[in-house]
């Protein structure tokens, strides 16, 4: 795989929402595909689908980021069979819902090592083949949640987030003539299993129409952003609005409206 005339894309969080449709997305723009989550069989039907779709190449690694030996034998395994990554999404991804001390704190080990450690990890393992080649593309996928004040309940999401504003904008200097571009895409709302697997689908049921993006656009919006070279992309004009007002209101009154409303979004018990 990975002929010299296709680059490759490596997408972690393949197998549903956000991380599936920037696999779809990548395959239609022509790249050969890496897939990684824990679900193989989701991996096999999406690459099985990529391939007579879009005529790519595409591989299945399983993994679990939560360990944290993953990001390296992902990278050795792929160096192992030639296959060289030119692009990387950093889209894996959950929350731990409830309040701090009503979690265990393997469950935030864990969540740490998959939304902050395995990112950066990951990006500190194949940025220096991007760097030697001329070419690399980036994209964290991160969440509007890093760019507002925290909320009460899935206490450590929005620091988890904002780490990956930070780190990408860090790189984004790093890598300036490199031909690396990296982005942090910061999306809302977006209809994916992400609220089931983190229990919260009653009650974001009650977000909003207008609240809600769909995994396609959010994906599609993530790569024009990292090939424009934009270090930040907020998906959706409300949420531009949005952080625009916890921007520029006086941090009290932002952070007290957070406080108001943390409930209608997040398992707070
Ligand atoms: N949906 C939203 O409203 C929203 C908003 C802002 C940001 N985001 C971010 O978008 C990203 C994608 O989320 P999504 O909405 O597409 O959720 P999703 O539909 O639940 O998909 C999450 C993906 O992450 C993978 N994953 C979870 N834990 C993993 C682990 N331990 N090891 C390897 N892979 C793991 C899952 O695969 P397996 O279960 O097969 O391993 C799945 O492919 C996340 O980083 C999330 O924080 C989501």
């Amino acid at each position: 795989m990975n002929q010299i005339s296709r680059r490759c894309a490596l997408i972690t969080g393949a197998s549903a929402g956000i991380g599936k449709a920037f696999a779809e997305l990548f395959a239609a723009e022509g790249y050969d595909l890496v897939l990684t989550a824990r679900r193989r069989q989701r991996l096999e039907d999406l690459a099985r689908a990529c391939r007579e779709r879009h005529g790519v190449e595409a591989r299945v690694v399983v993994a679990d980021l939560a360990d944290a030996k993953a990001p390296q034998a992902i990278f050795d395994e792929l160096a192992e069979a030639g296959v060289a990554i030119d692009a990387l999404v950093n889209n894996a991804g959950y929350g731990v819902p409830n309040a701090y001390m009503s979690t265990t704190w393997q469950q935030q080990a864990d969540f740490i090592q998959v939304l902050v450690t395995a990112v950066a990890e990951l990006s500190h393992l194949f940025l220096p083949g991007m760097i030697e080649r001329g070419w690399g593309r980036i994209i964290n996928v991160s969440s509007v949640a890093g760019l507002i004040p925290g909320s009460a309940g899935h206490t450590l999401y929005g620091g988890a987030k904002a780490f990956l504003i930070k780190m990408t904008e860090a790189l984004s200097h790093e890598t300036v003539g490199t031909g690396v571009q990296v982005s942090a895409l910061c999306p809302g709302f977006t209809y994916s299993e992400f609220h089931d697997v983190t229990g919260t689908r009653e009650l974001v049921n009650q977000m909003p129409e207008r609240m809600w993006l769909t995994a396609e656009e959010v994906a599609r919006h993530g790569y024009d952003a990292v090939m424009a070279d934009e270090p930040i992309a907020i998906t959706g004009g409300i949420y531009k609005f949005y952080c625009l007002l916890a921007r520029y209101l006086p941090t009290g009154l932002a952070r007290g409206m957070v406080r108001r409303r943390s409930g209608e979004f997040h398992a707070q018990g």
